[in-house]
């Protein structure tokens, strides 16, 4: 694991958005997972001034979706389909056809989970993972408990992901369950960044400085990859004892 301690919130944002612009650079032909969440929105933001300022090609490139709310009609505008038309795919001219999506709006959500697998594996799998974390460890939503190996599937939310998250459900419907990749989906993709920004996540980062494949903090899991790049801005950092 690479750690990169930021001096500000918007420090360690550009260094996110540098990374996915490099790589869309060297290779235009990139696949990128999308995370969804507060933290990412000052990345597709950022990621969206400079792919314009520098008119970045991006036809080539093709993106995957992490997860999904089961339980939300399609439009919806929470869920991540319409967070990410609204912050990246539109603002960017992306063409449908240049993004996946966990299809939980389905009715046969095995089938559609193990369609969407096929899908990754066809694409030749993704470049870089972009990341956020629960208050929980959650990655995407695998929840504590989920197994290392775990894959494309529909998940429970927990009790405490629903707290953080019912703020963008005001009429009181936030889903109970998700579709997600899973922690041996993320595990294969060929680099991995995770954001974490603020306060709150920084019982959560103290957490995974000392622990190793432990399953009720998921994002510890990440840890065993050859390639995971972990940027905090100070807030996220600042329980634990790493100095710039
Ligand atoms: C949701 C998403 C995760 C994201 C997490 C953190 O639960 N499924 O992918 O990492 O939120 O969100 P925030 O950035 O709002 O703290």
């Amino acid at each position: 694991m690479r750690v990169v301690l930021s001096s500000s919130t918007a420090e360690a944002v550009s260094t996110v958005v540098t990374m996915i612009v490099d790589k869309i650079e060297s290779h235009p032909a990139s696949v990128i997972g999308l995370a969804t969440g507060k933290t990412m929105e000052a990345v597709y933001a950022e990621w969206v001034r400079v792919a314009q300022d520098r008119s970045l090609k991006l036809d080539q490139s093709f993106y995957f979706m992490l997860d999904e709310y089961v339980g939300l009609p399609d439009q919806h505008p929470e869920s991540f389909r319409v967070y990410i038309q609204r912050r990246l795919l539109n603002p960017l001219e992306l063409k449908k056809s240049q993004i996946s999506f966990p299809p939980a709006f389905g009715s046969n959500l095995e089938k559609d989970a193990s369609d969407y697998e096929r899908l990754l594996k066809e694409s030749g799998g993704i470049d870089l993972q972009l990341l956020g974390v629960g208050t929980n460890g959650h990655i995407g939503f695998n929840e504590p408990g989920s197994e290392k190996t775990s894959r494309t599937r529909r998940v429970k939310l927990t009790t405490e992901t629903r707290e953080a998250n019912k703020v963008h459900f005001p009429e009181g419907n936030m889903p109970a369950e998700a579709l997600s990749m899973g922690i041996g989906t993320i595990l294969e993709a060929k680099s991995l960044v995770l954001l974490a920004t603020g306060k709150s996540k920084a019982d959560v980062i103290k957490y995974l400085m000392n622990h190793h494949d432990d399953s009720k903090c998921p994002i510890t899991y990440l840890k065993s990859h050859a390639d995971f790049t972990l940027v905090l801005d100070p807030d996220a950092a600042s329980k634990i004892n790493l100095k710039i």
